[in-house]
C-alpha cells in the first residue's frame, strides 16, 4: 500500500489543485519538521539532559503567565526552523512580546506566521497531551513586518492554519482551506503519514467540554446552555450528555475533531476585562479556521470568531466551537438573553 506523506500531499495540493504556492508548501513543512522536533523533545521527557525539558523556567511572558522551560524550547525551535527558509516575512509568538524579525542576512518571503508554540503547558509535568496551534497570514503589501499591526488581521484572511498533538501518537492536522487532513508521526521513517482524509464534525454531539470550575463566572446565556447539558433526558434537550476537559485547547478540539462536540471557553466576569482566556490570533483564529473547514462553527456567543478585525497581538476573545448544531443553540441564548 502506497501511503501519503505529508509532502506528497502538500505537492498534489501544489500542483494538481493549485491550492498552495511552493513557499507556503515549504513553510508547511518546515512547521512540520519543528513539531517533529518538539515531539522528540517532550519524549524525552525528564530524562533529556541537564535536567529534562520539564519544570518552571524561571520567566513570564508577556501575558504575565509564568513559562515553562518546554514553552521557551517550543518557540525556539518553531524560530529557528523557520528563519532561514526564504518564505517569512514574520513571526508572532505567544511567548514573544513582539513580532520576531527575519535576520536580514536571510531572503525575505510573503507570509507571517503566528504560533502557540506550547499549548496546554499545564500538562507538561502529568504527561497529558500538549500541542502547537499555528495561523499563516500574507503580509499585506507595503506592510512592515516588524510591527504587530501588520499582523491583525481577521481569522478569514488566514492562508492555512493547523494543530499537532503530542499525545499517545503525535498528530499533525491540517488546513489551507481544502477541507482539513490529519497525518500520524511514523516515528521509525521520522515522517507523517496522512491517516484521516476530509474530517468532518458530525453536526450533532452528546459531549460538551468547558472549565465547570468557572460556572460561577459565566454569562447567563452560557449558564442556560450549559443548564440544559446537565439536566440531561429529563431537561429541555430530551437527552444525556458526557463531559471532558483536557485542559489543553489542542486535545479537546482534537476530541471533537474525530467524534464531535462542543467546546467552551467563554469569557466571564472573571476574565472580561482581559477580553477573554484564550488568545485570538494563534488559538481562536486557528482553531476556527479548521473546525469550520470541518463543517463547524466558531463563535464568541454573539459574533464569529473569524470576522473579528483585531486590535492588538496579543489579544484574547471568548471561543464556543465544534458542533455546528450545539453552537448555533448558544448563539441563540445569547441573542435571547442580551
Ligand atoms: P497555554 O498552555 O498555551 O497557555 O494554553 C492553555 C489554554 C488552553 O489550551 C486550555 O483550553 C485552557 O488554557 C485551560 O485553561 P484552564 O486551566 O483555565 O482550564
Ligand atoms: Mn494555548
Ligand atoms: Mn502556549
Amino acid at each position: 500500500m502506497r501511503r501519503t506523506t505529508l509532502s506528497r500531499y502538500l505537492i498534489e495540493e501544489q500542483r494538481e489543485k493549485g491550492k498552495i504556492n511552493a513557499d507556503l508548501r515549504l513553510l508547511l513543512e518546515v512547521v512540520s519538521r519543528a513539531c517533529k522536533g518538539i515531539s522528540i523533545a517532550i519524549g524525552k521527557g525528564a530524562s533529556a539532559e541537564n535536567g529534562g525539558v520539564f519544570g518552571e523556567a524561571g520567566s513570564e511572558n508577556v501575558q504575565g503567565e509564568a513559562q515553562k522551560k518546554l514553552d521557551i524550547l517550543s518557540n525556539e525551535i518553531l524560530l529557528e526552523a523557520n528563519e532561514w527558509g526564504g518564505h517569512l516575512a514574520g513571526m508572532a509568538s505567544e511567548e514573544m512580546a513582539e513580532p520576531h524579525s527575519i535576520p536580514n542576512r536571510y531572503p525575505q518571503g510573503e507570509y507571517l506566521l503566528l504560533f502557540d508554540p506550547l499549548d496546554g503547558s499545564s500538562n507538561i509535568d502529568i504527561n497529558v497531551s500538549v500541542g502547537t496551534i499555528f495561523s499563516v497570514l500574507r503580509c499585506p503589501d507595503g506592510a512592515d513586518p516588524t510591527q504587530s499591526s501588520s499582523f491583525q488581521q481577521a481569522g478569514t484572511q488566514q492562508v492555512a492554519a493547523g494543530y499537532a498533538v503530542y499525545g499517545p501518537t503525535t498528530l499533525l492536522v491540517l488546513t489551507v482551506g481544502d477541507g482539513v487532513v490529519c497525518f500520524t508521526l511514523d516515528r521509525e521513517y521520522g515522517s507523517f503519514v496522512l491517516t484521516h482524509e476530509n474530517m468532518q464534525i458530525p453536526a450533532d454531539t452528546k459531549e460538551f467540554a468547558i472549565n465547570m470550575s468557572n460556572a460561577r463566572f459565566w454569562d447567563a446565556p452560557v449558564k442556560r446552555y450549559v443548564d440544559d447539558l446537565l439536566a440531561g433526558a429529563n431537561g429541555p434537550r430530551g437527552k444525556d450528555f458526557n463531559m471532558r476537559w483536557v485542559a489543553a485547547m489542542v486535545a479537546d478540539v482534537h476530541r471533537i475533531m474525530t467524534r464531535g462536540g462542543v467546546f467552551l471557553y467563554p469569557i466571564d466576569s472573571r476574565n472580561r476585562d482581559k477580553g477573554g482566556k484564550l488568545r485570538l490570533m494563534y488559538e481562536a483564529n486557528p482553531m476556527a479556521f479548521i473546525v469550520e473547514q470541518a463543517g463547524g462553527a466558531a463563535t464568541t456567543g454573539t459574533e464569529r470568531i473569524m470576522s473579528i478585525v483585531p486590535t492588538a497581538l496579543h489579544q484574547r476573545v471568548s471561543v464556543i466551537l465544534g458542533s455546528k448544531s450545539e453552537v448555533e443553540i448558544v448563539e441563540k441564548y445569547y441573542r435571547e438573553m442580551n
